[in-house]
């Protein structure tokens, strides 16, 4: 596939979140629709780059903690286009047998995950389903038929910068609910999300902008609150140190990144 071929299905009229996302951290699967988008987006919110970059370290360490912590499949909801550090590469470093199956409702993130399968991956260990994550039953029955994941051994979930591009009236919570009743005991769910709940005054305003420029898209924004995102963890446990912006989840470096991204892994423990 290339630009010049898209996927069956993509809409080019208007940009999206997993194109410009792709664009913010340096790829190439996107769009002048969608480069278009993310510079509208930048103007309205400048550290955009450094909050999808401080995401993107973040949902390494989060993978890199759930195989050190005996997690080693995966189910990533909202995976995107695959870029640098993706979850079945990240686990696979760790533990050689580990299992990951990619959702995600654009098929251009579908489409470079299935390429990038078939060129790397090992169909026994790996999938990639195209699905919209509001649809648990779906998302699950599809993600078993693979034969990827075991259902009786904990599993990841993942939804990584994805949920601020579902709103409430989708029935996400109670998506999400369905999900983590699904998921065996032992398991682990890591978030993050865009909020303004840590922000200053000035930062507050220009995620109100980069969400009016967001509606123009067809993967409009959701600012939550910290209390509002936490709500999505249910009765899981909170892992050290709990939700908090990403750049201070299990920091591997001392550089300073936005704290508009909060991020969290918990554990099913009953
Ligand atoms: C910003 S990207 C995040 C990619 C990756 N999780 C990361 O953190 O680097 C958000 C992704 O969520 C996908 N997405 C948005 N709404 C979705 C939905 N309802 N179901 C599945 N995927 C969705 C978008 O297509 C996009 O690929």
């Amino acid at each position: 596939m290339n630009r010049e071929n898209p996927p069956a299905g993509i809409d080019l009229d208007r940009p999206n979140a997993a194109r410009a996302y792709d664009w913010a951290i340096g790829g190439t699967a996107n769009w002048a629709i969608d480069r278009q988008y993310g510079e509208k987006a930048l103007a309205a919110y400048p550290q955009l780059r450094q909050a999808a970059r401080a995401n993107r370290a973040f949902l390494g360490r989060a993978v890199r903690y759930c195989v050190e912590n005996g997690v080693t499949q995966f189910l990533d909801l909202g995976s995107g286009i695959p870029t640098m550090g993706n979850v079945h590469e990240i686990a696979d470093e760790l533990d050689p047998e580990s299992r990951c199956v990619y959702v995600d409702i654009e098929p251009v993130a579908v489409a470079h995950a299935r390429i990038l399968l078939e060129e790397e991956g090992d169909p026994d260990r790996h999938a990639v389903v195209h699905a919209d994550l509001c649809n648990t039953r779906e998302v699950w029955k599809a993600a078993l038929e693979t034969g990827v994941l075991d259902p009786d051994k904990p599993i990841g979930l993942l939804t990584v910068a994805v949920l601020h591009f579902v709103p409430d009236e989708t029935g996400v919570a109670g998506s999400i609910r369905a999900y983590r009743d699904l998921l065996p005991v032992g398991s682990l769910y890591v978030i993050s999300h865009l909020t303004d709940s840590e922000a200053e005054t000035d930062t507050k305003s220009q995620l109100q902008q980069l969400k009016e420029v967001s509606k123009r898209s067809s993967t409009p924004g959701v600012l939550r609150s910290t209390e509002e995102v936490r709500a999505f963890f249910g009765d899981f446990e909170l892992v050290e140190p709990g939700l908090v912006p990403v750049g201070d989840w299990h920091p591997d470096d001392l550089g300073s990144t936005p704290r508009t991204a909060i991020g969290g892994v918990a554990r099913k423990v009953r």
